[in-house]
């Protein structure tokens, strides 16, 4: 403590630091971890031009880290000057951040690790006959001196952090820095696939990257062999959005398999990951996170780099613009191939609209018939009198083979075999149950899934997760428009809640009352139920609101908007189970209604609708060709 006051009441000089406590003042920021460091050592190979990129990895970094490259290297009187703070080659004045076309430009990268490892680099240019050899100890040079050496440089970093206890000590474990060098190794990768790259991590090769891939074969090649990503292309005014996104099934509990690019250079930006997110949408089971890489082109002077110094943050001057393109971007991918259904619906089938999504690459995909039309809400004939004439007991639907009908219990919601016409509706005009000439229905497995086949591929759909889709939409759009049809009780039932039931319904009292139910309170955590929305109306109204107040708060829970959670609770709770068989006509007036959705490859959970085996997928199982 007297120390302290001493330290006030002494007069002391201002004077610059020593070069060497500048440097590692810097580092501080500079390399944070191991894996900074692999990033800015490999960037300079990148800048210098190198198509051979080699990391080696002992001890998690904390031994050594290696990289070796075949770039133009450093002229023997340069190597020196190359550890001076703020000595670049990359720049010479700030106007030229307007159209940076490297990784480095700040000058700060070497001298800053040179200060808090032992250091050692070797560099030959193609003019020189011999390389040059520098070793520099905590920010000392130790020695510089000619060396025999291929052209390009290596260099060597031991024991980082050596003379930063603190730092040293702030490192994790060896697993979790492993991690964080082999996700900064495959970014550096994803970003150059014209680069070949290998990387070892503490004595395991962990990849070997030829130079000279197309940006598909590098994302098959590390993010995930077997998988088939699906390409992303989309030209907006502020950004072209390029890249691979895996398929949903593919998503993982953390966010580090989503890789953002911009102009090539590996970037974080939650806004940006966000927009990759959403275009998933509901795609995404809960809490889950995508894997791709996505590439943003940007003119150079609509991005500053120049914001921190890891250059892993970049500032954008059209972000909300370029994070709407990369939403539409990812959406658009997923819907155009891949987990999209490679068939059409035959309600679609004749309708100049329903053209595909205009994506080249679906078409080019194999037993594709044809894209998804335009995403349309789902206004089907068959929705229309389910919600809008409660009064009638039954929806009868007649296909176009005469006399063939089915129905749907409009009161429990589910779709129910019938051989007769219950109330002797007219046949719905341009009812869809018409022809199904994209796909066949060959089966139903377990009275939950219907096979289908369309051309050569086989799909199987979860008929509850395909109901409850065609619902859920539906049900969005009600709730919005506050037109859910409810049914009036004969007698009102009186509904004891618990407290914390009470609660939720009390938030939520008008949207309850606007969504088909009215309820009023009677008194302590007792209600009054009068009429329940029209679909759910077969079941006891005392369960149903229970489960619906309880879906309601879990889903609230999790973040949902309150009018989705009332549609998804909803259109749960009225969806067809397992268990229930559907006949013929059925089953594909359900897959119709499915693919008249705008996202008709998940129930709202997350939970896929249906999944696709194709012949080859077959082939392989049993082993031909
Ligand atoms: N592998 C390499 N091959 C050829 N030259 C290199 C290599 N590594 C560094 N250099 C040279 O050394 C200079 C200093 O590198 P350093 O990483 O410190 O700065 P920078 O890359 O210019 O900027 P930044 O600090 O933003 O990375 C570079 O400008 C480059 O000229
Ligand atoms: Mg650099």
């Amino acid at each position: 403590m007297s120390s302290q006051a001493d330290k006030k009441l002494t007069r002391r000089w201002i004077r610059p630091l020593p070069k060497q406590v500048v440097n590692k003042i810097a580092a501080g920021e500079v390399v944070e971890r191991p894996a900074a460091v692999v990033k800015e050592l490999v960037e300079n190979s990148m800048d210098a031009g190198a198509d051979r990129i080699e990391i080696v990895i002992e001890k998690s970094g904390s031994s050594a880290i290696k990289i070796i490259d075949n770039g133009c290297g450093i002229d023997a009187d340069q190597i020196e000057i190359a550890f001076s703070r703020h000595a670049t080659s990359k720049i010479s004045g700030f106007d030229d951040l307007n159209d940076l076309a490297t990784y480095g430009f700040r000058g700060e990268a070497l001298p800053s690790i040179a200060s808090v490892a032992q250091f050692r680099m070797v560099s030959r240019t193609t003019d020189a006959d011999v390389g040059q050899e520098i070793i520099i100890e905590g920010g000392v040079l130790q020695g510089v001196q000619p060396i025999a050496a291929q052209v390009g440089t290596q260099v060597e970093i031991k024991n980082l952090f050596f003379n930063t206890p603190a730092r040293r000590k702030f490192l994790k474990s060896e697993t979790t820095e492993a991690r964080h060098i082999s996700r900064v190794a495959t970014a550096l990768a994803l970003g150059r696939p014209d680069i070949g790259f290998t990387y070892t991590l503490n004595g395991r090769k962990i990849f070997t990257l030829p130079s000279g891939q197309s940006s598909a074969e590098r994302v098959a090649s590390v993010l995930a062999p077997r998988e088939r990503f699906l390409p992303v292309q989309f030209e907006g005014e502020q950004a072209t959005i390029e890249g691979f996104v895996g398929p949903p099934q593919l998503a993982q509990n953390n966010r580090q398999s989503l890789y953002l690019f911009i102009n090539n250079r590996f970037i974080q930006s939650a806004t940006l990951a966000h927009g990759v997110m959403s275009g998933y949408g509901e795609l995404l089971p809960p809490r889950k996170f995508p894997v791709g890489a996505v590439h943003i082109k940007v003119n150079a002077g609509e991005v500053d780099v120049n914001v921190h110094p890891t250059k892993i943050e970049v500032r954008l001057a059209a972000e909300r613009e370029i994070h709407d393109l990369i939403h539409r971007a990812v959406k658009e991918a997923l819907r155009s191939d891949g987990i999209i259904p490679t068939f059409r619906s035959s309600a679609n089938a004749h309708s100049p609209s329903s053209s595909p999504s205009g994506n080249s690459a679906s078409s080019s995909h194999g037993g594709r018939i044809r894209g998804i039309g335009s995403p349309q809400p789902v206004n089907h004939q068959f929705f229309k009198e389910l919600f809008e004439n409660p009064q009638a007991g039954s929806v009868v639907l007649t296909s176009s083979s005469e006399n063939d009908q089915f129905s749907v219990n409009k009161e429990t919601g589910e779709i129910i075999e019938t051989g007769e016409n219950l109330v002797g509706h007219e046949t719905a005009s341009g009812a869809p149950a018409g022809p199904t000439d994209g796909f066949r229905l060959i089966g139903r497995f377990s009275n939950l899934y219907l096979i289908l086949q369309v051309g050569t591929d086989l799909y199987i759909v979860d008929q509850h997760t395909a109901h409850e889709r065609v619902l859920y939409e539906e049900m969005v759009r009600r709730v919005d428009e506050q037109s859910v049809n409810g049914q009036q009780l004969l007698f009102p039932v009186q509904v004891e809640l618990s407290p914390t039931q009470m609660a939720v319904y009390v938030e939520a009292a008008d949207l309850f009352n606007s969504s088909g139910f009215t309820i009023s309170e009677f008194g302590g955590t007792m209600v009054n139920v009068e009429a329940v929305p029209v679909i759910l109306a077969k079941k006891s109204p005392e369960k149903i609101l229970l489960k619906v107040i309880d879906d309601f708060a879990s889903l609230r829970k999790s973040g949902l908007d309150l009018k989705k959670a009332m549609a998804q609770s909803m259109a749960c709770r009225a969806a067809v189970m397992s268990g229930d068989r559907l006949n013929d006509k059925e089953a594909e007036f359900l897959i119709e209604s499915l693919l008249q959705c705008e996202n008709a490859y998940a129930c709202p959970h997350g939970r896929p609708t249906f999944i696709k085996l194709t012949r080859d997928d077959l082939d392989k199982q049993f082993g031909r060709g």
